[in-house]
């Protein structure tokens, strides 16, 4: 691994995202001795003009809590806050980069000036409104110290856009600034252990290389469900809607571990081009494969305009168009303030041909991926009935990695992810083109929503969604099994 003084600049420091997510996973990783305290210094940035302490004291309550944390975790954090200095400026000025350049370049000076000791990460928890202006200002003002050797990289997080012309005129923006090698665009679902899994699961086992494909699977859901609903980001909320929150990242990228072709190797181009391959082979959405919704009570939150159709729910059907797939619908649906909090892939196997046992109606074959919250996966399948009589029943082979891994703490997304961006590690980070091809699938039906074409139809809060969603999951194919419902296996 690189040596060297590396400086991590989290830019919105005082933001959400950054209290809830980036220090925590930085926090994380130091504890785990990612972060050397010899090499690594941490900068906050932002408008507010608050001091080092402040800033500390601001993240602290994200980190550990006082009641339930060991003393070696309170020595943990207070070791981990002193690495965190805070440099306030506006996101359009050369002033405070300028400063904060002043600021990098002098913990470098303090490190042992070994070649790589210039290594600058910035990490933008900011808008995507000021990304252009930021990224320029770290091109003028901060880059790494050539005469030291590093690297500069930035960390960007969605929305990248709102459709694809706007995603496209971003791109081009930060691409005139940086490499792609130097950009990382996070979908943190990619840092989730089970999606993780994904192509060791469809590639290294001979059990499903022959099966995965149209010959047998009949369908796959791939859903996201929270009890929830949009609590205090009404506002940003009501600007993107459902489809741009997560099905046009996270669950497109469960789509495409499911239905890429093998990449050559495990390089991360060579896995982002079948990637970019399965996406270009997603037809157009049909309008009859489409249901929005919206729970009833989301327009009372003062920021969302009364009259909002925004969808809070939805299910689209995507139909790929090459030899593995015709004919199989990907179900992808997400909804706020349902009736339960999962996240899953769901692949339903065809009828068994010729049933002498007259089981069909108990259920089909099902492989599921269990995401979370209860990382599992299991198989779903019909065994006897234990006992004197030949009758038929719906089991399951459980793989619940709490169970299986016990003495395994399963890495955060953004742990990982973090850590990936200070390796270089690209594999796990949205490519420009396939950022593109994603844009290019849904964009047709976000300007039909936007235009008021597609009517959100109102759920209750706390139900499965509106009910023409299920309905429509029955016409694409998929057989609900009754009586039989998996339950994660307590310890
Ligand atoms: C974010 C969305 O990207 O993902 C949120 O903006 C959503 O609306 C969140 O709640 C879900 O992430 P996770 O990791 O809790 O499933």
């Amino acid at each position: 691994p690189e040596t060297g003084s590396l400086s991590i600049v989290v830019l919105g420091a005082s933001g959400d995202l950054a209290k809830k997510k980036t220090f925590p996973a930085l926090f994380h990783l130091y504890r785990r001795g990612f972060l050397p305290p010899n090499e690594t210094h941490i900068f906050g940035y932002a408008r507010t003009k608050i001091s080092d302490d402040e800033l500390r004291s601001r993240i602290r309550s994200y980190l550990v809590n006082d009641k339930e944390a060991s003393p070696e975790q309170l020595d943990d954090v207070a070791k981990f806050l002193q690495l965190i200095k805070y440099v306030s400026g506006s996101y359009d000025s050369e002033d405070g980069f300028r400063l904060l350049d002043r600021e990098i370049s002098l913990h470098e000076s303090l490190k042992n000036s070994v070649e790589g000791s210039s290594r600058r990460l910035f990490y933008l928890a900011l808008p995507p409104s000021v990304y252009p202006s930021v990224c320029r200002m770290i091109k003028t003002c901060c880059m790494n110290k050539s005469d030291l050797g590093g690297w500069t990289r930035v960390v960007v997080e969605k929305p990248f856009g709102k459709d694809l012309q706007s995603a496209e005129e971003l791109s081009a923006q930060i691409g005139e600034l940086f490499e792609e090698p130097q950009i990382y665009r996070i979908d943190h679902y990619l840092g989730k252990e089970l999606v993780q899994n994904m192509l060791v699961l469809r590639f290294a086992n001979r059990f499903f290389l022959p099966l995965w494909n149209r010959d047998n699977i009949d369908n796959v859901q791939i859903v996201f469900r929270e009890d929830f609903g949009t609590e205090g980001r009404g506002g940003y909320f009501d600007q993107y809607g459902i489809i741009r929150d997560i099905i046009q990242n996270h669950l497109l990228q469960c789509f495409c571990l499911v239905a890429m072709e093998k990449p050559i190797s495990l390089k991360p181009e060579h896995i982002r081009d079948e990637k970019v391959k399965v996406l270009e082979s997603v037809l157009p959405i049909k309008d009859d494969e489409v249901v929005l919704g919206q729970y009833e009570g989301y327009r009372d939150d003062p920021t969302v305009p009364d009259h909002s159709n925004t969808p809070t729910f939805a299910t689209v059907v995507l139909r790929v168009h090459n030899e593995r797939w015709e004919g199989v619908p990907f179900i992808l649906k997400a909804g706020k303030a349902l009736n339960s909090r999962k996240a899953e892939i769901r692949v339903q196997f065809k009828d068994v041909p010729g049933d002498i046992f007259k089981c069909k109606k108990q259920g089909r074959n099902e492989f599921v991926i269990r995401l979370q919250p209860s990382e599992a996966m299991y198989m779903k399948f019909t065994v006897k009935q234990p006992g004197l009589e030949m009758s038929t029943v719906q089991s399951e082979l459980d793989l619940s990695y709490r169970q299986r891994y016990q003495n395994v703490t399963i890495p955060e997304a953004y742990e990982r992810l973090i850590l990936d961006t200070i390796r270089g590690d690209q594999q796990h980070f949205v490519r420009r083109d396939e950022l593109k091809a994603s844009w290019e699938i849904f964009t047709p039906l976000l300007h039909k929503i936007d235009e008021g074409k597609f009517e959100s139809i109102p759920y209750k809060p706390g139900s499965r969604g509106p009910a023409e969603a299920d309905e429509l999951l029955e016409k694409a194919g998929y057989v609900q099994t009754h009586g039989y419902i998996w339950i994660p296996p307590t310890l």
